[in-house]
């Protein structure tokens, strides 16, 4: 079991950037955290940051055949990237939308999540849980329990 997780723009700066909203962990504490979990689950947990679209869509084309599942939170680009939208849709990789605040509760804007429809679901609104919720599914649905 292969999953790659892959973190948006602006992702980079958790910890400083509004630590109401998102949380005080940095994305590295966050990514330690999912390895601990993942080491414990018997799976294989790679990770991915980039503020540039193009590069996400790069990485998502490359995961069919490699990963798995993919667990994505695609940041602003949720609310504007048709590309990552379709790069998603092209691979047979089952994907999980995470966000850390609850994209529903917040500026109209967000509301909107253009890759909900090619996702296999979406967590919002539990801040670091939320991945390792995603991650728990992906692995139990990989497991078939
Ligand atoms: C986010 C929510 C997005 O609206 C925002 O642009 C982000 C982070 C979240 O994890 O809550 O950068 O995806």
């Amino acid at each position: 079991m292969n999953i790659l997780v892959i973190q948006g723009p602006n992702i980079n700066l958790l910890g400083l950037r509004n630590p109401k909203i998102y949380g005080e962990l940095k994305m590295e504490e966050i990514h330690n955290r999912l390895s601990k979990v993942a080491s414990d689950l018997g799976c294989q947990i790679s990770f991915f940051q980039s503020n540039h679209e193009g590069q996400i869509v790069d990485v998502i084309q490359k995961a069919n055949g490699v990963y798995d599942y993919l667990l994505i939170n695609a940041a602003a680009y949720t609310h504007t990237s048709i590309a990552i939208r379709d790069a998603i849709e092209a691979i047979a990789v089952p994907v999980i939308e995470v966000h850390l605040s609850n994209i529903h509760a917040r500026d109209d804007f967000r509301h909107k999540s253009l890759i909900a429809p090619v996702c296999k679901g979406q967590i919002s609104g539990f801040g670091y849980l939320g991945y390792e919720m995603a991650l728990r599914i992906a692995v139990s649905e990989l497991k078939g329990v």
